[in-house]
């Protein structure tokens, strides 16, 4: 089975990470697609986002990381996957994940969305929370791989 678990990433987390080793170890081949948007503002371009996900998933043999632009579910078929991975943390989650679920099942009724609970130490981290504690200063150092850690440090203090 070939599976796309797709998101911004805008950076990845620890809960992203816990995610892509677990839906890894489910499937075949998994394709961890960083979503490519010029019209949305992120505090990392695409391709650093890509950067950072190459270099934390390079030990990891059946994931591959790529861009994607326009509807989930077109570049899932160009890429041959019919499975989509989300993480749900909380009922809120589920609430907006279940929702677009069934829309991408309309879109394309042959791809399914699994949903993977996140694990229960990692519920309260969300990239949206790194960015504003890294941007005063906060510590962010228990919500990101080191990877992140340093180019959030680098992007925030311009090195
Ligand atoms: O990590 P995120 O920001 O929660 O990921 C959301 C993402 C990228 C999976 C979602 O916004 C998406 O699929 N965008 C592509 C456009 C699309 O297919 N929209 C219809 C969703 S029903």
């Amino acid at each position: 089975m070939r599976a796309i678990y797709a998101g911004s990433f805008d950076p990845v987390t620890n809960g992203h990470c816990d995610i892509i080793q677990r839906a890894a170890r489910l499937c075949d081949e998994l394709v961890v697609a960083v979503l490519s948007n010029p019209a949305k503002v992120t505090k990392f371009t695409a391709q650093e986002r890509l950067d950072m996900l190459q270099e934390i998933c390079k030990d990891m043999p059946n994931v591959t990381i790529a861009a994607f632009g326009g509807l989930l579910v077109d570049f899932a078929k160009q890429q041959n996957a019919k499975v989509i991975i989300r993480g749900v943390r909380s009922a809120a989650d589920f609430e907006y994940e279940m929702q677009m679920a069934q829309l991408n099942k309309e879109l394309d009724p042959d791809i399914e969305t699994l949903f993977l609970p996140s694990d229960v130490g990692l519920t309260h981290i969300s990239s949206s929370f790194v960015k504003e504690i890294a941007d005063f200063g906060g510590n962010i150092g228990f919500m990101v791989p080191s990877t992140v850690l340093n180019k959030m440090f680098e992007k925030n203090n311009k090195l």
